[in-house]
């Protein structure tokens, strides 16, 4: 919409800038034959000086169209300043009683009752959810599309405010927290990562706390840079390297490649509690499978929620929540979620055509790459 507008005012202002230009050169003539006729009665001096500053008359409308435009076009951006102060605040960036730095030590979570709509009057897409995770424990988030996975984490980081319910964090009311606060203390990777107009290294680390050593060793376990050892891949290293250039919306990077940046941030971050959705959607199995495994042992000692569609890539989590309707319809290990007669997530391990054999073999411990690839 935006280019459209763009294009538009472009073709306005030549429209303009022709017809502008027709006028003057008909002045111009005009003047000329006047001169002509008159040559008897007006001074040739006169009538050289009138057309000499006539001439300059076409440069002088297009300019003053273009300034009017570009004056127009710089109003916009007032007004949008303007919209953006009269926005209603979001809630408190800090509170007086806010946790200390240490905050959240355990990362323990736990959703009590909580109710939530995006909207007043809009029907309630989280009705009710109750669960309890202990610190450090890696919970899978699964449900079918539209079943309230991605609200959850909308909830959690306070996008949304539920209203009904509570939830905390290692015992702390999320109401009692300040925004800013809540935000720094936990790491998300969104289903849709967002890129800013700068270089990799403000995008990565915005606040600028890491040393260029950190982000590059970041790069490496998200297996966007080649590994320690193996051969130097030139073309990688220009287009992450931390002065790399990253375009409005990161455009010049692929899906995948923006996911991993994001998990790039989670692990520059290093949060006692993090928070994956879809975080690996876009990107190829094997690639997927080896960040599992980067996952597996960056985040060893964190709290970790992940949303995913591919089952293989949660099963070897502690416990599985499968969301319906926007309820925790399951909470369990992924074995005995399998087990049970009729249950949800055995529904969806069988249409990712993933057996009994193949959770266990994952579990234990054999590598996630061969089994089916199970997407929605
Ligand atoms: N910003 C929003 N405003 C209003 N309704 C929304 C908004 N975002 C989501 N919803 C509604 O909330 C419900 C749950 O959406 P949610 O994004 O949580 O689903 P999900 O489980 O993450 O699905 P998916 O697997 O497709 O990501 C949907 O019915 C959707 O229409
Ligand atoms: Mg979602």
């Amino acid at each position: 919409m935006e280019n459209r507008a763009l294009y538009m005012t472009i073709a306005l202002q030549e429209w303009l800038g022709l017809r502008l230009e027709t006028i003057a050169n008909f002045l111009v003539l005009g003047i000329a034959l006047f001169g002509a006729g008159e040559r008897k009665s007006i001074h040739p001096a006169s009538a050289g000086v009138v057309l000499t500053y006539t001439l300059s008359m076409a440069q002088v409308f297009s300019e003053v169209v273009q300034a009017y435009a570009k004056n127009e076009q710089n109003f916009n951006a007032v007004e949008r300043l303007l919209y953006y102060t009269e926005l209603p605040s979001e809630g408190a960036t800090t509170k007086p009683d806010d946790p200390p730095p240490t905050w959240p030590e355990k990362g323990a979570i736990s959703f009590n009752n909580v109710e939530m709509a995006y909207r007043e009057g809009l029907p309630l897409v989280l009705k009710g959810v109750t669960f309890d995770v202990n610190g450090g424990e890696k919970i899978g988030i699964v449900g079918r599309t539209g079943a309230g996975k991605s609200s959850l984490l909308q909830a959690l980081f306070k996008v949304v405010n539920p209203q009904r319910g509570s939830i905390t964090i290692d015992g702390r009311d999320l109401q009692d927290v300040g925004l800013t606060t809540l935000r720094t203390r936990l790491a998300l990777v969104p289903q849709d990562t967002t890129l800013f107009l700068g270089t990799l290294r403000e995008n990565l680390d915005p606040q600028g706390t890491r040393t260029d050593a950190e982000i590059i060793s970041a790069l490496k376990r998200a297996w966007l840079l080649p590994a320690e050892g193996s051969p130097v891949d030139s073309e990688a290293e220009a287009k992450f390297s931390l002065d790399a250039p990253v375009t409005d919306e990161g455009s010049n990077y692929s899906a995948g490649e923006k996911q991993l940046l994001a998990l790039c941030r989670a692990l520059i971050k290093g949060s006692r509690i993090i928070i994956l959705d879809e975080a690996t959607s876009s990107v190829d199995v094997e690639t997927d499978a080896k960040l599992q495994r980067t996952i597996q042992t960056e985040f060893a000692s964190s709290t970790l929620l992940c949303i995913a569609h591919r089952l293989n890539t949660i099963v070897y989590y502690d416990r599985i929540v499968v969301m319906d309707d926007g309820k925790v319809a399951e909470f369990d290990t992924p074995l005995n979620l399998f087990d049970k007669e009729g249950s949800i997530f055995r529904s969806l391990c069988d249409e990712a055509n993933l057996s009994r054999e193949d959770i266990v073999r994952i579990r234990t411990g054999a590598t996630v790459q061969n089994t089916t690839e199970a997407t929605n």
